[in-house]
């Protein structure tokens, strides 16, 4: 196994930081937390704007003196060669990806293309610009609790926990859709460049992340604005599915810690121990946009439709993030309660921002995706 330099990083060694993904919703919040808290530092987002990127999630922070936007699809690998000279680049901190399951059921190929090879793509420009020469340097890939498979219903009644397992950073790997697939080669790819190469790589896995700018394919944001808009909520199967909910803030802020003082080579679980039922979910969202759009209690229950399962549907997620905890620190700052009354005001409160996505230019997005595959 290759030696690493440094295992902690010393922040003021670190300058040119390149953040992939960033116009996209988790993205996002990692560039504004990162342009915002490090003035000292500059935020290079690298962003193909893929139908889910969208430049007007970061309209607060594009004029900062600080931020630098490139558009440019990982894949394309000269392209990365030549930023991370013209940059000068010392740290990655990589979220760029095809990241919705339904669309991987449809069209994996366009996964595999991204996750793997773009994540490839962008590692073999890293260990080139880098050279061998590690020291404050750190390579940091986001990953997400679905390459771990899905786990047992056994506690199904009453509230969470809903199973007795957990997913720890030592769970084998058991992905189930092409999209967790490429995620897991991805991850794979990232921990064979620390073993082979000795590169400063950190892995983390997320669980279901909600918050502002959320794309509306997603589950809370899609039936947000289909309350508002008094069309059917798709319930996929019998609504008995169970995610692990962290709001999106939050999973930056641990970002912001583990890609400081993360240890290198390492894998960190994020998540926030926050266990529902997709249709207990649903009933929480319905109750809080009928509240704040001021609709009698209920209203919007009857929009409920059960529709056919998603394909090889994960049962149940759920996250062990306590070596997170206990090694660097970090806890949840928000409870759910408070996260998703947030959540809902923020959609309704932006409906230009929804609008804009829905009134066709999503659907051109969408066109322009698969018209050539
Ligand atoms: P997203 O779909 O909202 O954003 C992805 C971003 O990547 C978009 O801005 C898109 O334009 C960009 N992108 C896609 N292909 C690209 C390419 N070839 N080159 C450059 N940019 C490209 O995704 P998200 O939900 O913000 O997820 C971000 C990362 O976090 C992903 O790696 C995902 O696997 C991971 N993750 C997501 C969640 C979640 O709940 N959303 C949970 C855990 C982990
Ligand atoms: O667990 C982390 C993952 O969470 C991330 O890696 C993915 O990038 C992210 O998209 C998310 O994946 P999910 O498939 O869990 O998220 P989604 O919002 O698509 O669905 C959440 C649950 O709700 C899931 O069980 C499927 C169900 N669902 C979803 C949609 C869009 C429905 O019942 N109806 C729907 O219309």
């Amino acid at each position: 196994m290759g030696s690493v330099c440094s295992n902690y990083l010393n922040n003021f060694s670190m300058k040119n930081i390149l953040i992939t993904g960033g116009a996209g919703f988790i993205g996002s919040h990692v560039v504004r937390l990162f342009v915002n808290k490090y003035p000292e530092y500059r935020i290079i987002n690298l962003d193909a704007l893929t139908y889910a990127g969208n430049l007007a999630n970061l309209k607060d922070i594009e004029d900062k003196t600080n931020y630098t936007f490139v558009k440019a699809d990982i894949c394309d690998f000269d392209k990365m060669c030549s930023l991370m000279q013209e940059y000068d680049i010392d740290g990655v901190i990589h979220l760029a990806a095809e990241s919705h399951v339904d669309r991987s059921i449809k069209d994996p190929f366009t996964f595999a293309r991204t996750n793997v090879m773009g994540t490839l793509s962008l590692l073999q420009a890293a260990r080139q610009h880098w050279n061998g020469n590690w020291e404050g340097k750190r390579f940091y890939h986001i990953s997400t609790d679905e390459v771990y498979g899905a786990l047992e219903l056994d506690k199904p009644e009453g509230s969470a926990p809903y199973g007795s397992e957990f997913f720890l950073e030592t769970t084998k790997y058991n992905p189930h859709s092409p999209y967790s697939a490429s995620k897991a080669g991805s991850d794979h790819f990232v921990r064979a460049y620390h073993d082979t190469y000795g590169m400063p790589t950190l892995v983390t896995n997320c669980s279901n992340n909600y918050g502002p700018y959320q794309f509306p394919e997603k589950l809370i944001p899609l039936f947000i604005n289909n309350i508002r808009h008094g069309k059917p909520l798709p319930v996929y199967g019998k609504g008995e599915n169970v995610r692990d909910w962290l709001y999106v803030v939050d999973h930056a802020r641990a970002i912001d810690v583990i890609f400081h003082q993360g240890k290198t080579g390492d894998t960190y679980n994020i998540g926030g121990f926050n266990e529902w039922k997709n249709i207990d979910i649903v009933k929480v969202v319905i109750k809080t946009v009928d509240r704040l759009l001021g609709n009698p209690e209920g209203t919007s229950e009857k929009l409920i439709t059960y529709v056919t399962d998603r394909a090889g549907h994960d049962l149940r997620y759920a996250i062990d993030s306590t070596k997170l905890k206990n090694e660097l620190g970090w806890e949840p700052s928000l409870q759910f309660e408070e996260g998703i009354e947030k959540t809902v005001r923020w959609y309704l409160d932006n409906q230009e921002w929804m609008d804009n996505i829905t009134s066709g230019v999503y659907e051109k997005y969408y066109e322009d995706m698969y018209k050539n595959r």
